[in-house]
């Protein structure tokens, strides 16, 4: 495949219109000199997908994500870099260069090799409607394939034979060579003559990102064959990881059907799924479905549904999908799981109980989150302290594998809120017969419950907006905004039950913070009766102890009244949820300013610069702790004078 020279693109891109590339895509009206539309990544209801001609690029403010029409199409359509070059070299008229001599005769070589794989899959295919293919023939009726499945999926057969393909391709004019390499013939070792792969064997066709085939999948007739299955080994046209099978047309149907794709087991289950009408089901080769095939899942559907088996073996196997999904969660990118009654796939179930039946399990799909909770509680018994000290902590390290810091939040809101409703005392009664009387307040749900604004979300969950919040608080600097929390844990570590649900979500930027909290976090865990000092004298032999150190000897810490030692514990609570409130704020705040400053910067406007310069403002810095002057004063005015003009900026911007 030639590389493209950036002269090449810059050509490309200059002949084309992004509105009209991108307009095919996805409805878009002007405003200004901007396009606006709904945004092809999310599912949203009001636009945050824009285009601009001028600049050649798309910017999506609800993903961020942001490129030319190239990325466009790569992004969205599931091409490959050179797929998207070409098909917009054709709409713009231009040839595609001739690269390297060493990269044309690699184009040269896959361009064999899918004509061979093309050519075997003819000859299977013809072998099926022949005699010599009786025996492929009787079984794919005997399990129901129609012949308009058999089209479709275009399905042969290879006859038991060493050389019945060799012959037809050599014949044919195919280099022996290329056949080996296509890995339709094995060269043995020995240097004896090559032969066929696939004898005796059912043979489906696997197809590439362009529809053509690329490698085949061959099911054994003989119920003692060594393989029930067979693939093609890799070779330069096929990474199992890469493929999924019947992606291409799945794709189509997905989009006509505006329904998730599938994602099975085994070839069967696409076919049978076809014919019972659910054309958008894909399958891995053989093996759990890997990262790559998640990305090409993600790159055309938000939430792809998992069919597994509902017994130990499918259970486990969904189980693992989830480990491998959790670091790669996007917003909205998700997965559900659908589970099939015991024993049987998908192919099973639609020849007992027809489409309906499948249709049912799809509807009971549960998401992501549910399967995950019931991984870590069900079966499991959490009828002491430690036990649920050892799930919270589970919990935890789950949440933490989630990479995007915004998934990676509604995760832990969402287990603490789990977590809390699982251990709560009896609610309602409870605390309905204590609300007027002045004890202390209940350790769980209750005021926070009470005070959150939807759904059971913690009330932490909804920070307040962050300008009237800036104008009160103290420019603290963002190391000393998360010393605090940390250091009310070291004080109170009562705190570790009461606040779980903040603590289960709670990401510091400071990497020795974070160290630290993790350990004192584990410490509790694995001792929840620890007090203070016990736990400052595990703290000081690990190794988050410098940070202790510092944390303990910092003079304005100190002077926070709740952080001291002899604190009340419900001004401990207090100070603590209010030190939260401000650093979900305070981050809160700087993703939203974040976010205007990417918007002026694609709007070409040097306002970006005041956003960015209020941004690190807001941040502090982790280094300017010895300097305790001007400490406590009201935020700067530098950074109110910012927020301002880039509000303002924004505002007149949507008025246009
Ligand atoms: P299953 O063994 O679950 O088979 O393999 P199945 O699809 O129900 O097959 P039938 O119904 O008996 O024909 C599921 C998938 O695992 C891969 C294949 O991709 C198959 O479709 N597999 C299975 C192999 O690669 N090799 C094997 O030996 C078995
Ligand atoms: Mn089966």
């Amino acid at each position: 495949m030639p590389r493209f020279t950036p002269e090449f693109l810059e050509e490309l891109k200059s002949r084309l219109r992004p509105s009209d590339v991108i307009g095919r895509y996805v409805k878009l009206k002007k405003r200004g000199n901007t396009w606006w539309g709904l945004s092809p990544f999310n599912n949203e209801k009001t636009p945050s997908f824009t285009v601009s001609d001028q600049r050649g690029t798309y910017h999506c403010f609800s993903s961020q994500n942001h490129g030319d029409v190239i990325k466009f199409l790569t992004d969205t359509q599931g091409l490959s870099f050179h797929e998207a070059v070409e098909r917009l070299a054709a709409e713009a008229g231009m040839d595609l260069p001739k690269g390297d001599p060493g990269e044309e005769a690699r184009a040269q070589k896959r361009k064999g090799l899918y004509e061979a794989c093309g050519a075997a899959a003819h000859f299977y295919s013809a072998i099926l409607r022949r005699a010599e293919g009786r025996a492929g023939a009787d079984y794919l009726r005997a399990r129901g394939v129609t012949a308009e499945q058999i089209e479709a999926f275009a399905l042969g057969y290879a006859p038991d034979s060493r050389t019945a393909l060799k012959d037809y391709l050599i014949n044919k004019g195919y280099r022996e060579e290329t056949l080996v390499e296509a890995g339709l013939l094995i060269k043995p070792d020995d240097g004896g003559p090559a032969f066929d792969r696939f004898r005796g064997r059912v043979m489906f066709p696997i197809r590439g990102a362009k529809d053509e085939i690329i490698a085949f999948g061959g099911r054994a007739l003989d119920p003692n064959a060594r393989a029930k299955y067979l693939n093609s080994p890799e070779t330069p046209v096929f990474h199992k990881g890469d493929v999924l099978y019947n992606y291409g047309s799945a794709r189509r149907a997905a989009d006509e059907d505006k329904a998730p794709l599938i994602v099975c087991e085994g070839y069967m289950d696409v076919i049978a799924l076809w014919g019972a009408g659910v054309r958008r089901a894909v399958a891995p080769l053989g093996t759990a479905l890997g990262e790559r095939q998640l990305v090409l899942l993600w790159r055309i559907c938000d939430e792809p549904v998992l069919c597994f088996d509902g017994d130990k073996a499918g259970l486990s196997a969904a189980f693992r999908s989830i480990d491998r999904a959790l670091p790669m969660l996007r917003p909205g990118k998700s997965l559900s799981f659908a589970f099939l009654p015991g024993g049987q796939d998908p192919d099973d179930l639609i020849r007992a109980g027809g489409a309906g039946a499948f249709k049912a399990v799809l509807d009971g799909a549960l998401p992501l989150a549910d399967v995950l909770w019931r991984r870590e509680t069900e079966n499991k018994r959490l009828d002491t302290p430690e036990r649920r000290a050892a799930l919270r902590s589970d919990l935890r390290s789950l949440v933490k594998a989630i990479a995007d810091k915004d998934v990676r939040n509604a995760y832990g809101a969402e287990l603490a809120r789990r977590l809390d409703e699982a251990f709560a005392p009896p609610a309602r009664a409870f605390r309905a017969d204590r609300a007027d009387r002045a004890g202390p307040p209940n350790p769980f749900a209750g005021r926070r419950a009470r005070r959150a604004g939807g759904f059971g979300q913690p009330a932490w969950a909804s920070p307040p907006r962050p300008s009237p919040a800036l104008k009160r608080q103290p420019a603290v600097t963002a190391w000393r905004r998360e010393a605090t929390l940390v250091l009310g844990l070291v004080n109170h570590p009562a705190l570790a039950e009461r606040q779980e649900s903040a603590l289960l979500s709670l990401s510091l930027e400071s990497p020795d913070l974070q160290a630290l909290l993790d350990e004192a976090l584990a410490l509790i865990s694995a001792d929840p009766g620890l007090d203070s000092p016990g736990l400052k004298r595990h703290l000081q032999t690990s190794k988050a102890a410098g940070t202790l150190e510092r944390v303990l000897s910092d003079d304005t810490l100190k002077r926070q009244r709740f952080l001291r030692p002899e604190a009340e514990f419900e001004e401990i609570e207090r100070g603590w949820t209010d030190a939260l409130r401000h650093h979900l704020a305070a981050t809160d705040a700087s993703r939203e300013i974040a976010d205007s400053a990417s918007q002026a910067f694609i709007l070409g406007d040097d306002v970006w610069k005041a956003a960015a310069a209020a941004r690190n403002e807001l941040m502090g810095s982790g280094d300017d702790r010895e300097n305790d002057a001007g400490e406590g004063d009201a935020p700067s005015r530098l950074l109110e004078e910012c927020l301002e003009t880039l509000r303002k900026n924004v505002e007149s911007r949507k008025r246009r």
